[in-house]
């Protein structure tokens, strides 16, 4: 196994703790444990007397049922807790994938969904988001990637970092064809009930077939990143007892805290995605006011789910652009590269409660430029 550094984790340890606004978190607002606790009578208590043993190595019955809700044919049986949603891609593509296999990926992706397999000897087809049409995924290009190799389709929807959300049709084709061709597919779900409009939610993956899983987690939509809590949901036998096994050599069991505290998020999830959906929404209408006012400078896909958007830059490079904002206005961008993205796209994060004050600055930040380049120019 040889794995290159994960470059937007190393951008944001560079980054996170030192810069004064994050304009392009990919969670939703957090809360202290405290404001987590008071979202249910007696919970503040029962908190202190969890015990601090190892736990079920799958989760916590208690927590997979709560899990389950999200789910309509999947049962709490077939939820593995993991620690994060990246523990669970990294046991998936060990356990599921061998040296040669062939696997398709949703892309741009989130690193692991694409790194972990390369590392285990697969190759990989960027099965590539069209800007152009609004980032959509074209089915018969996936077709035509199709080897007699090919082993799962990993797809991410709501997508980091795009924002797009696969329409009904497509996803149903989808998946006939991941059935029709006995392939597996992961299907990264975690922004999946963040939609703007819940009507365009799609089915989760592990309720429409064996061959799918579905990935979860309490960082993005429901903001609560700091638990480490994620999950797979799949109806796969096979999938479930080689991840499981292979969980027994990276983190055995879960945090007993972040169990319990991830049982009352995922009781109380409707009221977090009630509070997180608003301050995403605040903060498109924010930003599209600041796009529409520098046409010139960017352009942006309006995203339909999720935390993040994927603006391009239109003034010069993206890059530089970025390093320029981080050190002289105290902004973190992220730029497309830590995506392998050429097209000069950055990434914007919509999920914070701070984002009006972070486009202040930015605002401030270019009319001083560009009045500086005036100046220069003339
Ligand atoms: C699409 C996607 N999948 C998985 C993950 C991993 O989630 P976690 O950091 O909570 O383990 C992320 C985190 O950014 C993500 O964006």
């Amino acid at each position: 196994m040889n794995l290159p550094p994960f470059k937007l984790e190393r951008y944001f340890a560079k980054y996170e703790f030192a810069t004064e606004y994050l304009l392009c978190s990919s969670d939703c607002e957090a809360m202290s444990i405290a404001d987590l606790l008071a979202m249910e009578e007696g919970a503040a208590e029962k908190f202190q007397n969890v015990w601090l043993g190892y736990t079920e190595s799958q989760g916590s019955p208690t927590l997979r049922n709560e899990i389950c809700n999200l789910y309509k044919t999947t049962k709490s049986d077939d939820i593995l807790v993991h620690t994060g949603a990246q523990e669970a891609i990294f046991l998936f593509m060990h356990a599921m994938l061998e040296e040669n296999d062939h696997i398709v990926v949703h892309t741009p992706s989130y690193q692991s969904l694409s790194e972990v397999a390369k590392s285990i000897g697969c190759s990989i087809s960027p099965w590539r988001a069209r800007e152009e049409n609004g980032w959509a995924l074209d089915l018969d290009e996936l077709l035509g990637m199709l080897r007699p190799n090919t082993k799962a389709i990993i797809i991410n929807t709501p997508h980091n970092p795009t924002g797009y959300l696969m329409s009904r049709a497509d996803y149903d084709t989808l998946h006939q064809l991941a059935k029709e061709n006995d392939l597996l597919l992961f299907s990264d779900e975690v922004y999946r009930e963040s939609e703007y409009d819940p009507a365009t939610r799609l089915p989760a993956a592990c309720d429409l077939g064996d061959y799918a899983v579905s990935l979860g987690v309490t960082s993005k939509t429901y903001g609560l990143a700091g638990l480490r809590i994620g999950w797979v949901a799949t109806k796969n036998k096979k999938v479930y007892d080689s991840m499981a096994s292979l969980k027994d050599y990276t983190t055995i069991c879960n945090s007993a805290p972040s169990e319990f505290l991830a049982e009352v998020a995922m009781r109380n999830r409707q009221k977090l995605v009630a509070r997180n959906l608003d301050i995403i929404k605040h903060n498109l209408n924010i930003m599209e006011d600041f796009f529409n006012r520098h046409t010139d400078l960017f352009s942006w896909v309006r995203p339909r789910a999720g935390s993040m958007a994927f603006p391009r830059y239109l003034a010069g490079d993206v890059e530089s652009f970025c390093d320029k904002v981080v050190r002289e206005a105290g902004v973190l961008l992220l730029p497309g590269s830590m995506y392998d993205d050429t097209s000069n796209h950055f990434r914007l994060g919509l999920g914070r409660k701070n984002l009006p004050q972070a486009v202040e600055r930015l605002d401030a930040y270019l009319s001083k430029n560009i009045i500086t380049q005036v100046i220069e120019q003339g």
